[in-house]
């Protein structure tokens, strides 16, 4: 089984839209301490390139089971790749919530990726998983990185980030998700006729990090996908506002949205945060992490 962390963005800046649609962005992923478990079994191994998908979560979810699940297409990938042969099973038992900007179908289509390495042998090093998760989605790396990193390209080119401290999370997720391409739209829409500089990191935010100074970490949150996923779901301002309310050292939207999330002084920092935005029937449910953790590990074989 591979357990892999879902992840905050501490900053995200995002330059203008490229030819191929993406955006060129300049971001720091942090893995955070709430994980997908993915367990990938051998079903028929003379039955060639059959992927079976099951999931299995606390909370309802229309995650589609077919060819288009991310953890489908990491299979797919691999076997072409590698050459591998026999039916497969991949269990995903799902704690980070779907489409919430929190990467959960990226660690899924990870999780699937180091466990056929493992499976099969292959006896890959992460940069070579890394190299295949890129052609499956911009997180995918990441979410097999794990740690704190860089991301620059569309997000898939990583440099480990120095960092010190171990930081305290409260996320505010939602029970429905919002769509990256439609939140990415809406940042382009905001800023029609605008200049747009090319994406680039907070210093403040990189020397907050490496002293470990939460309180300047959580005045350095930056996104700027924060305004469209707003403007497209405006009660998000009044979860960001009840945090902060409530004294968070910062808040943040994560990624694409909708989850919110929230930087705490420590653990019991982080548990008054969690009463006061439960209390506050703003937020759907409200979870806590530590972060930064590790990426995607074998837990058993
Ligand atoms: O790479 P991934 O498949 O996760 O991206 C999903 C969508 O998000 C892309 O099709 C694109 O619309 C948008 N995106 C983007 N720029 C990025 C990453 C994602 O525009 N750097």
């Amino acid at each position: 089984m591979v357990r892999v962390p879902g992840k905050v963005n501490l900053q995200l800046s995002v330059g203008p839209k490229r030819a191929d649609g993406y955006h060129d962005i300049a971001t720091i992923f942090q893995a955070v301490s709430i994980y997908d478990d993915v367990r990938v079994t051998i079903k028929d191994p003379d039955i060639s390139g059959a992927f079976d998908i099951s999931i299995s979560s606390e909370h309802p979810t229309a995650i589609p089971t077919d060819k288009s699940n991310l953890a489908y297409i990491a299979a797919a990938a691999m076997y072409e790749k590698f050459e591998l042969s026999g039916s497969i099973e991949i269990k995903i038992d799902k704690k980070i919530p779907v489409a919430g900007g929190m990467a959960g179908g990226s660690a899924d289509a990870a999780g699937v990726i180091v466990a056929l390495d493992t499976l099969f042998s292959l006896g890959l090093s992460r940069d070579e998983m890394q190299e295949v998760g890129a052609t499956i989605g911009s997180d995918v790396p990441f979410s097999i990185a794990g740690g704190t990193a860089v991301g620059t390209g569309r997000g898939e080119r990583l440099t480990p980030a120095l960092t010190r401290g171990q930081y305290s999370w409260v996320l505010a997720t939602s029970s429905s998700g919002l769509s990256t391409p439609a939140i990415y739209n809406e940042c382009d829409r905001l800023r029609e006729g605008m200049s747009i500089s090319t994406p680039h990191l907070s210093e403040a935010l990189m020397q907050a990090l490496s002293t470990a100074d939460a309180k300047a970490l959580g005045k350095a949150l930056q996104n700027d996908l924060q305004a469209a996923a707003c403007s497209i779901r405006p009660a998000l301002r009044l979860i960001l506002d009840v945090g902060m309310d409530y004294g968070a050292l910062g808040g943040i939207v994560s990624g694409s949205g909708p989850t919110v999330a929230f930087l705490a002084g420590d653990e019991e920092h982080a548990l008054d945060l969690v009463v006061a935005l439960t209390s506050s029937g703003v937020v759907g449910n409200v979870l806590r992490a530590s972060a930064p953790v590790v990426g995607a590990t074998v837990i058993d074989r």
